[in-house]
């Protein structure tokens, strides 16, 4: 089985550095194929906490190459720090590769990142501020610069020379900002960044081509999720990538066919952080409580969630949307103390029961959950390994989701640390 994709379904956070990382033991290769450092993976290891947000999650095993594929947006900064941070660890980051493709994210992004966020005031999107969109507008502008410009000190200020004009025009005219200097920048990546990232500029298409001729075996690491994705999210509530199982095939350069498996990562509730249309959206008490209890705060931004119920409507799509052979459940001791649990299994639009996710997004807006209500299993399921340590409950709760969604549950997570999951089986 040598391609596996990992996938968010729901709006990022549902635990997709925990399953990358349990599914690394039997990887050799783990590549990113889109986003950049506004992700955040939590992985938890022998109490220690590692949150990572541009390595691949698999820098963790000793045995995985982490490539980081030509669709991610690379902040060599972030990167560097965050080398520096495994190695202070004892973590050994010399095998990571990086794309000679992959984007760079430049100052002039994050600062119009942040200035436009602050522009659109009460109409903000909710982003990272991290120069995301802005580096892959003007990757699709073509006007981006890419890791490999950095070899070559002549045509990276050459390029940077044209494309600074136009952002301190934007940045005094539109921000009333002062101008970036070519100097300041071209020193900072030249001279600061490239001899660190040099020796792991790669060619990975053929690295992960190799890999998989070989028949090792690779796993394809998304970031964000099926609904932040730019063709297929709550647009524009979206990030600027395509984090679809398919964004794995362009990301990294892959073909369809050699993907063999794709793993969906929910939680057994959902979370969403920036703005954006939430049909089941909890306010008040009852989203105070679950926020409480699952701790529901950014890793790196560290800013609240929303939060609301299973959504089977919108999980029903993504298992179209990436061609899903089967769904891991995050997070589903974070349900331990309720004692009703809701699965929203329709919505009501204008006094129609709709059992597909309407495509014109206003009917979204306007969509009502109708709720099938469990009993929750009120008990500590952290300690859970087996099937049979799970409650008849939460057995329950995992049957309705399986067969709401038609894909087979796999396996679910009962808390942070590496070994806090239930394998359900095939
Ligand atoms: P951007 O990716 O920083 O442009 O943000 C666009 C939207 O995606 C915002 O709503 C962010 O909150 C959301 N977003 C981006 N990355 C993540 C993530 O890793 N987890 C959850 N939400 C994210
Ligand atoms: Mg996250």
């Amino acid at each position: 089985m040598p391609g596996t994709v990992v996938v968010g379904t729901q709006w990022g956070d549902e635990g997709k550095g925990k399953l990358t990382d349990l599914l690394s033991k039997e990887m050799q290769m783990v590549v990113r194929y889109q986003g950049g450092h506004n992700a955040g993976h939590t992985i938890v290891v022998d109490g220690e906490t590692y949150i990572l947000q541009l390595i691949p999650s698999g820098i963790l095993y000793d045995h995985i190459t982490p490539v980081i594929g030509n669709g991610v947006v690379v902040h060599p900064g972030v990167m560097i720090r965050e080398m520096d941070k495994l190695e202070a660890k004892g973590i050994d980051c010399s095998r990571l590769r990086v794309s000679g493709n992959a984007h760079l994210v430049m100052p002039y992004h994050e600062e119009i990142d942040a200035l436009t966020e602050r522009r659109l005031g009460k109409n903000k999107l909710g982003t990272t501020k991290s120069g995301i969109g802005p580096t892959y507008a003007d990757k699709a502008n073509r006007i981006g610069l890419r890791v490999q410009d950095l070899l070559d000190a002549k045509i990276f200020r050459q390029k940077l020379d044209v494309v600074l004009k136009e952002k301190n025009n934007v940045l005094a005219k539109l921000f009333n900002r002062l101008p970036k200097q070519i100097d300041e920048i071209a020193d900072l990546y030249l001279d600061e960044y490239l001899p660190r990232l040099r020796p792991l500029i790669s060619d990975t298409v053929n690295l992960v081509h190799d890999a998989l001729d070989e028949g090792q075996n690779v796993l394809f690491e998304g970031a964000q999720a099926t609904y932040l994705d730019l063709d297929h999210g709550t647009y524009p509530f979206v990030t600027s990538s395509n984090p679809v199982a398919g964004g794995a095939c362009v990301g990294a350069g892959i073909g369809p066919r050699d993907i063999d498996r794709v793993v969906g990562i929910a939680k057994g509730y959902v979370t969403r952080v920036g703005s954006g249309p939430f049909p089941t959206e909890l306010l008040g008490e009852e989203a105070d409580q679950l926020i409480e209890w699952a701790e529901e705060y950014g890793a790196v931004t560290g800013r609240r969630r929303r939060v609301g119920w299973f959504d089977a409507v919108m999980m029903r799509h993504a298992v179209r949307l990436n061609s899903l052979t089967e769904l891991a459940v995050g997070k589903i001791d974070k349900l331990d103390q309720f004692a009703t649990i809701k699965v929203c299994v329709a919505y009501e639009i204008d006094g129609r029961r709709v059992d597909r996710l309407p495509y014109h997004q206003s009917e979204l807006h306007r969509a009502v959950p109708i709720y099938e209500e469990l009993p929750g299993w009120q008990c500590d399921l952290s300690g859970a390994f087996e099937p049979h340590h799970l409650p008849p409950e939460a057995h329950g709760f995992l049957d309705l989701l399986k067969q709401q969604c038609g894909v087979p549950i796999k396996m679910v997570a009962v808390g942070k640390a590496r070994d806090q999951f239930v394998y359900l089986g095939d």
